[in-house]
């Protein structure tokens, strides 16, 4: 069985908790530095596929493959989706010379890497700062330029870079120097992929720990973990998803707040819960990596991934995270500004039986009448009364288009 990633890190973010001091030294010594990350590698959230959800260690060459193929035959690739992203477990052992190798279960990366770019798509993997990853596997200490050089030979696009045992080195010094190890560790894969002279979407995985969104762009992240792993189920996504309110001025072109992969398609929600998932992610300008198998689509599952108008949303120009606008009790409003001028106002119920929700869009900041699309009806509402309430369905979600006159 594999092991729970936030077990070994329980002591050490305890210990950065009642470090007050000390952080106050490092957030000082890294207001000044230059963003870093690279924004041309994820000028908007990053789109793809990812392993992990639905296979976790059963993941090989063919099916890989197969999901591939399936990106491109279900419409995805042609929706904006490009990532194929192997996570942990292909790991094999090193050679004489310290390089990385591929288990038996991935012969040859470079011929994979190949054949997902012949379908116009791009290849990503998994490592760990740590000598092992998560699942156990071999993991990048001591050998990071080494690995960076190897991915970029193979022709690797996006590298997702899971602290894991690394967590046990911090917990072995005071919370001051964690810290500093912990952004230290990250800068030394983000320094090793700039010399390894290949854009690789850098994206980190550290559950949020240590505020990670205050500079993760400073070690050069694309992307980072807001959150532990998520769950094919309501109550967990939920908990993440609405967890993010607050996080909006962290994200932006090139660096972005990630709540962990996509459920959608995995079974264990409800057709208004995938409704929501989708919904919330796509506020948040997430990045939208598929967790399910893409062989097995339903066309419910299909048409939830590849709507355009929620698609642009996530990756409107404009990169501007949504936010929290209020939340009374289970019923939470947020809204996203988009590159047009319009706002997405998004209407949430977590309560799991229907109640009406009031949209007063003075209070939304609307200072003159407006017009409003429903998204996921389809329908022009035209122009609104200044305060309006709508029924919403127990878990479910309304998302207006709304333009100011
Ligand atoms: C951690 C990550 C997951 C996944 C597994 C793989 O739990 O948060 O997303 O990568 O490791 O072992």
């Amino acid at each position: 069985m594999i092991k729970n990633c936030l077990q070994p890190l329980r002591h050490w973010r305890a210990m950065i908790a009642t470090s007050l001091t000390a952080s106050l030294l490092a957030v000082t010594a890294y207001a000044h530095a230059a963003k870093a990350a690279d924004a041309s590698v994820a000028a908007t959230p990053p789109m793809g596929w990812n392993s992990w959800n639905h296979f976790a260690e059963k993941i090989d060459d063919a099916t890989v493959r197969a999901q591939a193929d399936a990106m491109v035959a279900s419409g995805m690739r042609d929706a904006g989706y490009v990532y194929i992203n192997i996570d942990d477990t292909w790991e094999g052992e090193r050679d004489a010379q310290g390089n990385i190798r591929s288990n038996a279960k991935f012969p040859d990366m470079k011929a994979l890497a190949d054949y997902v770019h012949s379908k116009g798509l791009k290849l990503g993997i998994y490592s760990s700062p740590g000598p092992k990853t998560c699942a156990g596997f071999e993991g990048s200490y001591g050998h990071e330029e080494q690995d960076a050089r190897t991915y970029a030979a193979w022709g690797i696009d996006y590298l997702k870079y899971d602290l894991c045992s690394y967590g046990e080195t911090l917990e072995k010094v005071d919370p001051f120097e964690a810290r500093r190890l912990l952004r230290a560790a990250y800068e030394k894969m983000h320094q090793a992929l700039k010399k390894a002279g290949r854009p690789i979407v850098y994206s980190l995985c550290e559950y949020g720990y240590d505020s990670v969104w205050h500079w993760g762009a400073e070690v050069g992240a694309n992307a980072w973990r807001t959150t532990g792993d998520i769950t094919d189920t309501y109550d967990r996504m939920s908990e993440i998803g609405f967890q993010q309110a607050g996080l909006s001025k962290f994200a932006g072109p090139g660096h972005w707040n990630d709540p962990d992969m996509l459920e959608i398609g995995n079974g264990g929600m409800k057709p208004e819960e995938y409704r929501t998932h989708i919904s919330l992610w796509a506020l948040l300008a997430a990045p939208l990596l598929a967790g399910n198998d893409l062989t097995k689509m339903t066309p419910e599952t299909i048409a939830l991934l590849t709507n355009r108008d929620i698609i642009a949303i996530d990756q409107d120009k404009l990169g501007k995270q949504g936010d929290r606008v209020y939340s009374e009790g289970e019923l939470e409003t947020w809204m996203k500004p988009m590159a047009d001028g319009s706002k997405i106002v998004a209407l949430f119920n977590r309560h799991d039986v229907q109640n009406g929700i009031i949209v007063d869009f003075r209070k939304l900041g609307f200072k003159h009448p407006v017009k409003a699309h429903d998204i996921w009806a389809n329908k022009d509402l035209g122009t609104m009364p200044e305060k309006v309430e709508l029924l919403l369905p127990g878990h479910d979600v309304i998302l207006l288009r709304v333009t100011e006159k």
